[in-house]
């Protein structure tokens, strides 16, 4: 039996959102869908991602690796081991080794840093990774944390900014905890004349 050794489980209060984007990226894709996950701590939502979403496709998993021993003992067993790619390291410094990857992936879980900037940085590298009828969730999207009250350390701000001047996407679904968006356009509808 698998014995997962995480520190709580809060994805359960959006496991209705989170099917609801699976049925749709099945019906765009198919079955097996290439995912990013970028804050993956001890690997939860990494094991949620596998089981939920991405069927045989592939995991690519980036954290600074705090945890990383937990985070291998708990994906090494997991039945879809071979499908999960580990890059450590600062998320900001990976996505842009990752520009090469356009339009690759069809599903990206933004859960690392909680800057508002480092968030509108993620997104607007993680449009153009994404296929057209790709999907983004945002976690804390909602998140009200009494402690700070500026807004420049939690998610919204820098979602709401990336949402005001994306090309390539709509939100979704913003009425839950997580942030969910959909990309509607491919790269190639971004013209070099600098219009819309
Ligand atoms: C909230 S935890 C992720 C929890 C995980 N998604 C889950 O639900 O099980 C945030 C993670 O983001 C990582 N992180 C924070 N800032 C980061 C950065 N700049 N680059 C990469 N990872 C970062 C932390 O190491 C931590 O593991």
């Amino acid at each position: 039996m698998i014995e997962y050794d995480f520190d709580d489980n809060m994805l359960n209060a959006s496991a209705k959102r989170w099917y609801d984007v699976r049925e749709q990226l099945t019906k765009t894709f198919g079955p097996n869908l290439d995912c990013i996950e970028i804050g993956s701590w001890e690997g939860r939502s990494a094991v949620y991602i596998a089981d939920s979403i991405m069927g045989d496709g592939k995991l690519t998993l980036i954290d600074l690796g705090v945890k990383m021993k937990t985070l291998y003992k708990n994906l090494q067993q997991h039945p879809k081991n071979k499908n999960f790619e580990f890059l450590f390291g600062d998320s900001f410094d990976i996505l842009s080794k990752l520009t090469d990857k356009k339009e690759a992936y069809h599903f990206i879980f933004i859960d690392g840093s909680k800057y508002s900037c480092d968030n509108l940085y993620t997104l607007l590298v993680a449009e153009r990774l994404l296929k057209k009828g790709g999907f983004i969730i945002v976690d804390d999207y909602r998140w009200n944390r009494n402690i700070e009250k500026n807004e420049k350390n939690t998610p919204k701000l820098g979602v709401d900014l990336f949402l005001k001047t994306t090309l390539l996407c709509e939100p979704y679904d913003l009425t839950g905890y997580q942030a969910i968006i959909m990309k509607t356009k491919d790269n190639k509808s971004i013209k070099v004349n600098n219009t819309i």
